[in-house]
């Protein structure tokens, strides 16, 4: 089978592309991505040179380029991870989120009906559904659950989700979407939470915590999301939506807590900063759909995840260091400067 996946030089994308390979060496692959900000061929160095794995360099909303290319190598199976990823950008610069995210999906779906495609994996996420409140500790997304998105981030994610079940009813394409909950692992971006506290406690810098630290997020291990959607492409109903999420919710003060003591440093680095606008309060998933369909459940409990990951960190340094002492400054300065 030839798989095409899209946005394979981020964070997931490049954890899912080391995933397949060694599960699925039978396989052939092609990543293609545009190599935005968020795109680093670094994180593809353990598949980059295997002789079934290859890298293409495009824009998902490239209609032409995206038709020429599905002519060319006719995929059998396509899953789409490329996607404008962070909240706090979509905030200050929303319309990037939309042409790639709405458009984008849009351009692979029509390359994948033209070229008669036998599965399209759209990469969703927990955030279509909207908050929880902190006092309703009994509510669970299931996928019944209606949209209803908070950020620009998460409407087009949500638009792109109503895309992709309207190009299923409508034009029979064979689809399915995973919504996962909020990820950490390797080569995780050091603008997201988990990384960001992670290389400043490091560097002994503060630590931004976003208004009271009270904010809930439901964690998994990236490698528990690569072998749900593996699942998903391979045995998954086309046509259907799986919640991908392993009841590991945590406040963002204790996981910074928890990144401290794994590193040894102190709390006094943690400082409360002004709120994200529409901060979403809690994410929790239900993801009974997916264990009782396809046996999914996920392998690696958060304390084990996150001692993972801060090794990796340590022994990964020329990763992000590179990241850091680019562009990112920049942008750092501009997120944070103010608040
Ligand atoms: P990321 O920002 O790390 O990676 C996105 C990748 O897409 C980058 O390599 C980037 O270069 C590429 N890309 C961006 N625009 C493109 C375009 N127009 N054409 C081709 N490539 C393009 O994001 P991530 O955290 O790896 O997330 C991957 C997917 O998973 C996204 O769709 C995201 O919505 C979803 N998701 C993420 C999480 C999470 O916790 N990170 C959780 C659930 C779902
Ligand atoms: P993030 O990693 O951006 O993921 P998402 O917003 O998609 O859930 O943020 C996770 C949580 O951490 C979120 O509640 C916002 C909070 N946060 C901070 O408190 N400080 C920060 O510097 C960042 C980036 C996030």
């Amino acid at each position: 089978m030839k798989i095409l996946i899209t946005g394979g030089a981020g964070f997931i994308g490049a954890n899912f592309c080391e995933y397949e390979l060694k599960h699925h060496p039978e396989d052939t692959y092609l990543c293609l991505d545009a190599l935005t900000y968020a795109g680093n061929l670094a994180s593809l160095e353990h598949v980059l040179h295997q002789p079934n794995f290859t890298f293409i360099r495009g824009d998902i909303a490239d209609r032409d380029f995206v038709n020429a290319l599905f002519e060319r190598e006719k995929p059998d199976i396509v899953v789409n991870f490329a996607a404008e990823s962070h909240v706090d950008r979509s905030v200050t610069d929303p319309e990037v989120f939309l042409r790639t995210n709405i458009m984008g999906t849009q351009a692979l779906m029509d390359a994948c009906r033209k070229h008669g495609v036998g599965r399209f994996h759209q990469v969703s996420t927990d955030e279509v559904y909207g908050d929880l409140p902190l006092d309703r500790p009994d509510l669970f997304f299931t996928e019944e659950t209606p949209l209803h998105a908070s950020s620009p981030y998460s409407a087009s994610k949500a638009s792109a989700d109503l895309l992709v079940q309207a190009y299923a009813r409508t034009f029979k394409l064979p689809v399915s979407i995973t919504r996962c909950s909020n990820n950490y692992g390797p080569y995780h971006f050091p603008e997201k939470l988990i990384p960001l506290m992670i290389t400043r406690a490091l560097a002994d810098q503060g630590l931004p915590v976003y208004g009271k630290g009270e904010n809930v997020r439901d964690w998994l291990y990236v490698e528990d999301h690569c072998s749900a959607i593996d699942l998903v492409i391979r045995k998954g109903r086309a046509g259907e939506v799986y919640n991908v999420g392993g009841h590991n919710e945590r406040r963002n003060i204790d996981v910074v807590k928890a990144i401290l003591r794994e590193l040894g440093k102190p709390e006094t680095l943690i400082t409360y900063v002004t709120d994200r606008p529409g901060h979403d309060m809690r994410y929790a998933i239900d993801p009974s759909k997916i264990h009782r369909e396809l046996g999914w459940l996920p392998t690696t409990t958060f304390d084990e995840g996150i001692r993972r990951t801060v090794q990796w960190y340590l022994d990964n340094r020329g990763w992000w260091e590179a990241i850091l002492a680019g562009e990112y400054q920049n942008y750092y300065a501009a997120m944070y400067g103010q608040r």
